[in-house]
């Protein structure tokens, strides 16, 4: 049975209240009749059939010292080629779930945790019901039956718990998984397949010394969003892979909570991408560096031909700035990176910009051929302003940062409200305008020293007189990454604002915005605008901020797709 039964009841009063037919909402109706998605549906056939369950494991994630308690997807195949499920042995990460264009999927989910829990499909476009919405938690001991066609062109995408307010420290926990998908127009690229096609999922954590997950508590915390200590590529730290001379594709995912990620090579060695987000690129694409935060999935080209048996190449997240607030920076910059004590509580060891190590490649066997980069991947039809119905009147996605409260157009997560702007017409193309808003906060100091205070009681923290004089904007002003649940959209336009500050150059040649994206960063400063489709599918899709911090504080909203 559904979580959020009672909460939907007394809702409903609301939708009366503002006007809003709750009649509109068959999904949620559904729902609360508990007659969605507990049962498969009959009629429906499914080409792959699967039997996924959370529960709490203990897992060798460092290679010394003792096993680490995590919560872990495990997963059975009921029905489907046998390669629809890659199991990572010994991982906490979910299986690998690998799956064709046009495939009929369902997935039954059982939550053996002890709280509440339900899976998102990042990156799939299927029905609400099988969104993985949070009005859909399951308690223990529940099922959750999703049901969907695989839709999707070929492309990366990923799986992760998205519980009411939970999604953050469930991810974390180890709740999530690399989806592929494929389809023909792939496979006659003949692109590397097999061992020659790796995940790299990127996310880190922190341990204490009983190898024990810390996530870090706090407010101020979690209003910068959780960096932890330590990198994990595939969910096991010190990633090396052994790489023969030729070309690879590695399906680069940011499953961190909130830090984000330049790619790049330490001498200097452009990175050439092939695909972002759910899609294939229209041609491969290289750049000096990549940038990718949470979210966020780059098919990388990575190619080893004419290098040495063993020879080592380090792939780096290359120091930057400018993606938190420029107090956390100056911080940053008085203390040095080691700190502890004092801002380290709210940031971490290694700060958001730092310089890490991701993994390393080793050539270990020396192979005569390797393919070369195809020169056109993806057929693309490019959405402009002509596809649109709102080319002047774009759909607003306003960030802002209140005292302990980020948000989007100026209010937090409510489970089943939607504003007015937020209805669209089912099968409409349109143009949604992502910017800062620091608006309300301009004039707004009595509400920031309110928040400040807090601050005041950390302690240890040398240099913080100098913060009255800092406005709102320079406190709150970090990066976002903004996701939109539903089908892919394409990226109009890039801006930076006047409001861009100095450590814009350090990221602006990373951001790879002419593929199919579902998730973008949001750089202080920068203005985005998006084409997005709402095709195929009625129903509540959400947007948030994949920081999973901001997206638990309520950094969520949602469209209603009628
Ligand atoms: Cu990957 Cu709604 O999130
Ligand atoms: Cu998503
Ligand atoms: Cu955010």
């Amino acid at each position: 049975m559904p979580y959020m039964i009672n909460h939907k009841r007394r809702q409903f009063l609301h939708y009366s209240a503002v006007g809003v037919a709750f009649a509109a909402f068959p999904g949620v109706l559904t729902a609360t009749s508990g007659k969605i998605s507990n049962s498969p549906t009959p009629g429906f056939n499914p080409d792959v059939e699967i039997e996924f369950t959370a529960r709490k494991a203990h897992i060798a994630i460092k290679s010394s010292g003792p096993n680490t308690q995590v919560q872990k997807y495990y997963a059975r195949l009921v029905k489907g080629p046998a390669h629809t499920l890659q199991q990572l042995k010994g991982n906490y990460l979910g299986p690998v779930l690998n799956l064709v264009k046009g495939q009929k999927v369902r997935i039954f989910f059982t939550n053996s945790l002890n709280e509440a829990s339900i899976i998102h499909w990042h990156g799939l476009h299927v029905p609400q019901a099988s969104d993985g919405h949070p009005m859909y938690s399951i308690k223990p001991g529940e099922r959750y039956v999703y049901e969907f066609e695989v839709k999707n062109r070929a492309g990366t995408s990923f799986y992760h718990s998205h519980a009411h307010e939970l999604t953050a420290e469930q991810v974390y926990q180890g709740l999530a998984g690399l989806i592929t998908v494929t389809d023909d127009e792939e496979q006659a690229l003949d692109l590397p397949g097999g061992d020659l096609d790796v995940p790299l999922v990127i996310q880190d954590r922190t341990f204490n010394e009983r190898n024990q997950l810390r996530y870090v508590q706090g407010m101020h915390s979690r209003m910068l969003g959780f960096l932890g200590d330590t990198i994990l590529v595939n969910g096991k730290v010190d990633a090396e892979f052994a790489v023969k001379s030729r070309a690879y594709r590695f399906r680069a995912l940011n499953g961190s909570n909130s830090r984000i990620y330049k790619l790049g090579w330490d001498d200097g060695t452009p990175l050439t991408a092939i695909g972002t987000d759910a899609c294939l690129l229209e041609r491969p694409e290289t750049r000096p560096y990549i940038m990718l935060a949470p979210g966020e999935r780059v098919d990388l080209w990575l190619d080893f031909s004419g290098r040495k048996v063993g020879s080592e190449l380090i792939l780096y997240s290359l120091p930057f700035s400018g993606a938190m607030p420029p107090m956390y920076e100056r911080m940053q910059g008085q203390h040095g990176k080691g700190m502890r004590g004092g801002m380290g509580m709210m940031s971490g060891a290694l700060p958001q910009g730092a310089k890490i190590a991701i993994a390393t490649f080793k050539v270990t066997e020396a192979v005569s051929d390797s393919p070369a980069l195809p020169t056109k991947l993806a057929a693309y039809s490019r959405l402009t302003d002509k596809n649109v119905d709102n080319a002047d009147n774009p759909l607003p996605v306003a960030i802002s940062m209140k005292p302990m409260a980020p948000q989007l157009n100026g209010k937090s997560f409510a489970m089943d409200r939607v504003a007015d702007f937020e209805k669209v017409a089912l099968g409409s193309i349109k143009k949604i305008r992502i910017f800062h808003d620091h608006g309300p906060m301009q004039g707004g100091a009595g509400v920031m020293a309110g928040g400040m205070g807090g601050m005041g009681g950390m302690g240890g923290m040398g240099g913080m007189g100098g913060m009255g004089g800092m406005g709102p904007g320079m406190m709150m002003g970090m990066a976002h990454p903004i996701h939109l649940h539903g089908q892919q959209y394409q990226v109009w336009s890039r801006k930076p604002t006047g409001m861009a500050g100095a450590g814009y150059d350090t990221v602006k040649d990373g951001f790879i915005d002419s593929g199919w994206k579902d998730t973008v960063l949001v750089m202080p400063g920068e203005e985005i605008e998006i084409i997005k489709p709402f095709e195929d599918y009625k129903g509540l899709f959400l947007y948030h901020c994949h920081n999973l911090e901001h997206e638990d504080l309520g950094m969520m909203r949602q469209f209603y797709v009628s």
